[in-house]
């Protein structure tokens, strides 16, 4: 059966909105990050989608996890919640960290007993961590280029090198523990030489931190790793190849290295199967009004500048036409200009690739809950 007929199969059986899971592509992204990059710990990003079938999946395929709010550390936990208590912590100790710079006082105070590993990147938050998280472990965020990435997260995050071991010292005498460092070169992110230059400004910083007394052990080189949304994204190859050169060349076989990718674990996993719901022709164009939208699995458009591609499962004659969402509202647009043939109400659509920062940033705006999730292929 092909892959539409299979998409196909699995609307008629339980309706659209319905947003398929491959659990089959998951392990094998998560394989082929692992096979590339043999040096680096693979922390998946759970908010790119944090679907509870989507971590255990991962957990089993032995994948380590990134988390950004307790909420998302309890997910991870439910799947160690019934080890022994030695073989938990240390999972928790060797497989999970915290990597929001900036955490609430409750936040920290409930995740002190588990003696996280947590980012941190400025001076108030060595206080608060000092104070309500004192057993957690630290990697100093810095700031490094996210030039051409598709998702900046720069201008919000990262300590400035220059201001980065005065950090780690501040944080080492106020008796924390700071392990290393933590960059992220901003989501999609095409352009390699943001991670060479990373990289070396990393280097810098932890060689001048041993001369003051604060050698590191670890550093984490964040998310960004780019899905192939098209052909003119590079392969990972190419930038596997740059990366293990780097840290060959920079770090000492002893540096732990992990990694936070989300994008790349889960982006080409999932595929939206949606339905035409109205049809109209406006000024001349063709109009399909679809059953998701930009409040829905369609939000990555917005929050996360991705934009997805509506497919017909019809052949035809195609024609430029615009595919709104179900909302009321004029900003719920999917697209002013895909290619389409002509649909008929009822009419089954996909998008591929949509797996990451979609689902997660659905909202039920106007009354319509965010689609249907259905897991194929999970063992
Ligand atoms: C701290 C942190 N780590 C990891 C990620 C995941 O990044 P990506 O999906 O680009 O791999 C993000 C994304 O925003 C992030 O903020």
């Amino acid at each position: 059966m092909s892959k539409t007929q299979r998409l196909a199969q699995l609307a008629r059986q339980h309706g659209t909105p319905l947003f398929v899971v491959d659990h089959q592509v998951l392990r094998s992204n998560y394989a082929r990050f692992r096979r590339f990059l043999p040096r680096v710990q693979a922390y998946y990003a759970v908010k790119a989608n944090s679907e509870p079938a989507i971590i255990r999946t991962l957990y089993e395929t032995g994948a380590s996890f990134d988390v950004a709010s307790l909420a998302e550390f309890m997910l991870v936990y439910e799947n160690i919640r019934k080890l022994p208590a030695r073989a938990r912590q240390d999972f928790i100790w060797d497989k999970i960290i915290y990597s929001n710079p900036i955490k609430d006082r409750k936040t920290l105070e409930e995740l002190d007993p588990y003696k996280p590993l947590v980012t941190y990147d400025n001076r108030e938050e060595i206080g608060k961590i000092r104070r309500h998280a004192p057993h957690a472990g630290l990697a100093l965020r810095i700031r490094v280029a996210n030039t051409g990435s598709m998702v900046e997260l720069s201008s919000k995050f990262g300590a400035s090198p220059g201001e980065a071991v005065d950090l780690i010292l501040e944080a080492a005498d106020a008796g924390l523990t700071v392990e290393g460092l933590s960059f992220h070169v901003g989501s999609q992110c095409t352009n390699f030489d943001n991670y060479v230059q990373a990289l070396s400004v990393s280097a810098a910083i932890m060689e001048e931190s041993e001369v003051r007394g604060v050698p590191l052990q670890l550093l984490d080189i964040g998310g960004g790793f780019p899905a192939r949304y098209d052909r003119h994204v590079r392969p990972f190859r190419d930038l596997a190849r740059i990366l293990n050169a780097e840290l060959d060349r920079l770090f000492p076989k002893s540096m732990e290295i992990l990694s936070e990718p989300g994008r790349f674990m889960v982006a080409t996993a999932a595929t939206l199967v949606a339905e035409v719901i109205g049809k109209a022709r406006r000024d001349g164009k063709q109009c399909y009004y679809i059953n998701d939208g930009i409040y829905h699995t369609f939000s990555g458009i917005l929050f996360d500048h991705c934009p997805y591609h509506v497919r017909a499962f019809r052949r035809g004659r195609k024609e430029i036409s615009a595919v709104f969402g179900p909302t009321c509202d004029a900003l719920d647009v999917i697209s002013q200009a895909e290619e389409l043939p002509d649909l008929k109400l009822g009419d089954l659509v996909y998008s591929e690739n949509i797996g990451a920062y979609t689902h997660a940033s659905s909202t039920r705006f106007n009354g319509f809950p965010p689609a249907q999730v259905v897991h194929i292929n999970r063992k």
